[in-house]
């Protein structure tokens, strides 16, 4: 009946009709997988295209009900601006609009997460090698919160790694938000001399992998100085030569370091970093040093002993009283030195005797005769050299009145320790001079 004209006319209105098809109108939503932090603002924006008439927009959620946010219209154009996202917020959310009676809508899916914080780590007092101590880091207001790792560092080698349990133990719930929570990863950590000077952190990791939400956040703990390290423990150096004593402290921040000199007064500050430098050694410069290690969080000392090696200082020598002695009296000779590394001899010249390798040396004569008079020498001597020190004692004869009356009570308690020569002179003359006075016998034992 129609014929060819007929269905060139059907298949016109075919391509007519995939043609409109074709220029059908198109919708947007973006951003269709808003990935947003609790706090922010989030503006989705619906956008209707190749629409012949003006249009009305319909905002709603999926599943959930969804107040709150500011819509604003023109004519193809409409946005929604959600303030403050709460973790309220993780939904879906269709725009929908009808173009000549054919409706179409689109989903932003609203993923919304917490981490605003870097993990709070408490100021550590000191770190001592060996002494095991509880650790704490907290990180605060995170959502979702099973998502979150704490990963414990020092320098870039890993100590510890946790998460929260299924049970929350650990979670305390935040009064700010709804489901923001806070978490604490407690670790036990014992450090080792290996790893002094490095920092120890801890490393918060939020991760949701289908999302491709990956932040990660640090913190250094502070911790003042513990362990001191000092180059040498006896530390000793010859007369004019060079010493270097370097002083080394764990702690964040990096510690400052005074090398103090101890038994001056006041003490004095020898130098103000880890390096104690004595250079041309001289005799006063051993004796106590001290480090003082000090940061903002706490501080720390260790002392040692510098010996400056070389000849020993010159010894003393003392007689017990003033002026010559007198015959018969009892003397004390006082050899003596201040250089703990040298060892002490006292002798009179020409006739050796008294003690080695002892601070003081003492020789007492209970009752000075004149032939012990004479130079008696304080010898101090160690690797590095010898000193001496001299005294001439000159014993004052007593004039002979006053030694006869003497005479019995001197000898007596004297007799052991007084020559046999001197006994036998003196006697000789005690009983001549008895004999002369005409007295009566006496007996000696
Ligand atoms: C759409 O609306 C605007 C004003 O809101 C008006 O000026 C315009 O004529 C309208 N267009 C159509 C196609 O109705
Ligand atoms: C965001 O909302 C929370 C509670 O929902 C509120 O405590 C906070 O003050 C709000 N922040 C701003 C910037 O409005
Ligand atoms: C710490 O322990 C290790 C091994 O137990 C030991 O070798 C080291 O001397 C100790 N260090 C200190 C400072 O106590
Ligand atoms: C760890 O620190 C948090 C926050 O300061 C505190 O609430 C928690 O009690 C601490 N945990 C331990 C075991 O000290
Ligand atoms: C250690 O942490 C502090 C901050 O706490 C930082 O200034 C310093 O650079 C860190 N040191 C190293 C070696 O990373
Ligand atoms: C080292 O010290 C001694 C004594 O104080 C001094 O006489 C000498 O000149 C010094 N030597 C140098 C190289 O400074
Ligand atoms: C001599 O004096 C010393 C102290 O100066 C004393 O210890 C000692 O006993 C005295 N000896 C005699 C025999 O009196
Ligand atoms: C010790 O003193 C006496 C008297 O003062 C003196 O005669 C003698 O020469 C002195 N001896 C020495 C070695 O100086």
């Amino acid at each position: 009946m129609c014929g060819v004209k007929c269905i060139t006319f059907a298949l016109w209105i075919n391509i007519l009709s995939v043609i409109t098809e074709k220029t059908d109108f198109e919708l947007e939503l973006t951003p269709t997988k808003p990935v947003i932090h609790v706090g922010t603002d989030l503006e989705l924006i619906c956008q209707v295209k190749a629409c012949p008439v003006n249009v009305t927009f319909k905002w709603r959620a999926l599943l959930d009900k969804f107040h709150g946010g500011k819509i604003k219209d023109e004519q193809t154009v409409s946005r929604l601006l959600i303030r403050n996202i709460t973790t309220e917020h993780n939904i879906k959310i269709v725009c929908k609009v009808i173009c000549e009676g054919k409706p179409k809508e689109r989903t932003s899916d609203i993923k919304v997460f917490s981490f605003p914080q870097d993990p709070v780590l408490p100021k550590i007092k000191s770190l001592i090698a060996n002494q095991t101590q509880k650790l704490n880091c907290t990180v605060h207001n995170v959502y979702p919160l099973e998502r979150i790792q704490i990963e414990w560092l020092r320098g870039d080698k890993t100590l510890f790694v946790d998460q929260p349990e299924e049970s929350f133990n650990n979670v305390q719930p935040e009064e700010s938000f709804n489901n923001v929570q806070s978490y604490s990863s407690v670790f036990s950590y014992t450090p080792s001399v290996l790893d002094l000077g490095k920092n120890i952190s801890c490393k918060a990791t939020l991760e949701i992998a289908e999302i491709g939400l990956e932040k990660t956040r640090n913190s250094n703990a502070e911790y003042g100085p513990g362990t001191i390290t000092i180059s040498s423990n006896n530390p000793s150096v010859k007369i004019g030569k060079h010493l270097e004593i370097t002083c080394q402290a764990d702690g964040n921040p990096q510690p400052t370091i005074l090398w103090w000199k101890e038994e001056t007064e006041p003490a004095q500050i020898k130098s103000q970093n880890e390096k104690l430098i004595i250079n041309n050694a001289s005799r006063s410069q051993a004796g106590w040093y001290r480090c003082d290690a000090s940061n903002a969080v706490g501080s720390q000392q260790r002392r040692v002993k510098v010996i400056v090696l070389g000849p020993p200082n010159i010894p003393k020598i003392q007689l017990s009283q003033r002026g010559d002695p007198k015959e018969g009296e009892n003397i004390t000779i006082l050899c003596s030195s201040d250089d703990g590394s040298a060892g002490l001899t006292l002798y009179k010249q020409s006739a050796a005797s008294g003690a080695l390798n002892k601070q003081a040396v003492l020789l007492n004569i209970p009752s000075v005769q004149i032939t012990d008079g004479g130079i008696y020498i304080c010898e101090a001597k160690n690797d590095f050299g010898t000193e001496r020190s001299t005294i001439n004692i000159t014993v004052e004869a007593l004039p002979d009145v006053v030694k006869m009356a003497d005479l019995p009570v001197a000898i007596l308690p004297a007799a052991g320790s007084v020559s046999l020569l001197t006994i036998a002179g003196l006697l000789i003359r005690y009983c001549r001079k008895k004999a002369r006075t005409n007295s009566s016998n006496i007996t000696l034992s």
